[in-house]
């Protein structure tokens, strides 16, 4: 695929006069099976599965202008922000051979994200994305409509193609870009799974998964202590990585079977166990380092005896942070967030919790 997109890049002029402002929406997602681990230009280790979520978004508008040269400049919550806007050029400077039309213009970003600032909710998923999406409709309008019809077939962008442009901007970003819940990294189990791009896996789900809830309980909105590049760099030197890639392996086979079956207590087993995989590579690199909080293992622990004392399934994940995701059926909602409020809140930094869901992934604003 990658030669195909090199190819297909727009390589001819950009026309006089040619400017405009396109916007898009992207998710930010949580995954099941972790992607922890990789190698060469963001290839994972072992395939990843994650639900694409709703209400956390960024939303990135890019203002365009043929220059004589690339200009660039970034806005982040109406503020300029030259670190976050570096990672963006670094991107587009890398992989220009995708993207040649883009040193023909003058670019303005503004992206802002729908949940709040500091809640430690990773953003390069949702960002990244949102930016990729916004780049390929530009490319679009210079293409033009027919010769895109030809190329992408229905007309709406080629979501693979932008899964695997966010891939090279963030790993786990490949995956927001599709409806439910999606894939990423090749596995014998799913047909055209691929360690470049994500797919999706919206019509091998039961439907319990469509609409599936999760509650994020904030207990640091702190900065990471350690960023998520640094610990998978980690993982190069830690001594259980080959076990844990064929752990990881193995949980993909039995999570896809799982998706499908919905047959939720094996759901819960395998999505308990990747979180506190994860934070035990944390733990066992070398140097090593903690995430967690006492917060994070009290809400833990009273998740998992609720659910014991009522039977009602519910279980938790963990991204690479303190904070908790609670997931659990939308059929189960009211008895959740009761739960939530009335025992979980007193854990969260002030009280915060954000109410997310399954999501439909990326959208169109302008
Ligand atoms: O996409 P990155 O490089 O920020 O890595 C994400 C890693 C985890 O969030 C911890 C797991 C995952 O699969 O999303």
């Amino acid at each position: 695929m990658e030669q195909t997109w090199l190819s297909e890049a727009y390589k001819g002029p950009v026309p006089n006069g040619f400017q405009g402002r396109v916007g898009w929406a992207s998710p930010s997602n949580i995954a099941l099976v972790k992607y922890w681990g990789k190698r060469g230009k963001q290839i994972p280790q072992n395939p990843s599965i994650s639900f694409t979520l709703s209400e956390c978004r960024s939303e990135t508008f890019i203002g365009f202008e043929k220059a004589d040269r690339f200009g660039f400049r970034f806005f982040f919550d109406g503020q300029e922000n030259p670190a976050f806007g570096a990672k963006i050029e670094k991107f587009l400077t890398d992989y220009q051979a995708f993207f040649p039309f883009v040193n023909q213009l003058s670019l303005t970003v503004e992206s802002r994200n729908t949940f709040p600032h500091s809640s430690g909710i990773a953003s390069s998923a949702s960002s990244m994305s949102a930016f990729v999406m916004g780049l390929m409709e530009i490319e679009r309008l210079l293409v033009g409509p027919s010769t895109l019809r030809r190329a992408q077939g229905s007309g709406t962008l080629d979501l693979c193609k932008a899964s695997y442009f966010s891939r090279l901007a963030s790993g786990s970003a490949s995956r927001s870009v599709f409806p439910k819940m999606a894939l990423w990294g090749a596995t014998p189990y799913y047909e055209g799974s691929s360690d470049e791009y994500a797919i999706s896996l919206e019509n091998d789900l039961h439907p319990i998964f469509k609409t599936y809830r999760d509650a994020i309980l904030i207990v640091s909105g702190e900065t990471k202590s350690v960023s998520s590049r640094a610990g998978h760099a980690l993982m190069e030197g830690n001594p259980y990585a080959t076990a844990r890639y064929a752990q990881a392996k193995e949980n993909i086979k039995n999570l896809l079977a799982t998706l499908k079956s919905g047959d939720l207590d094996t759901f819960i087993k395998i999505t308990e166990s990747e979180a506190l995989q994860l934070h035990a590579l944390m733990m066992c690199s070398e140097p090593s380092f903690i995430l967690m909080k006492p917060n994070t293992l009290n809400l833990i622990n009273r998740i998992q005896a609720f659910r014991e004392e009522t039977k009602i399934p519910l279980c938790f994940t963990l991204d690479a942070g303190p904070n908790v995701h609670l997931l659990y059926p939308d059929s189960e909602a009211e008895k959740a967030e009761g739960f939530i409020k009335e025992e979980l809140v007193k854990y969260c930094d002030k009280g915060r919790w954000i109410a997310d869901r399954v999501g439909d992934g990326p959208k169109k604003l302008l």
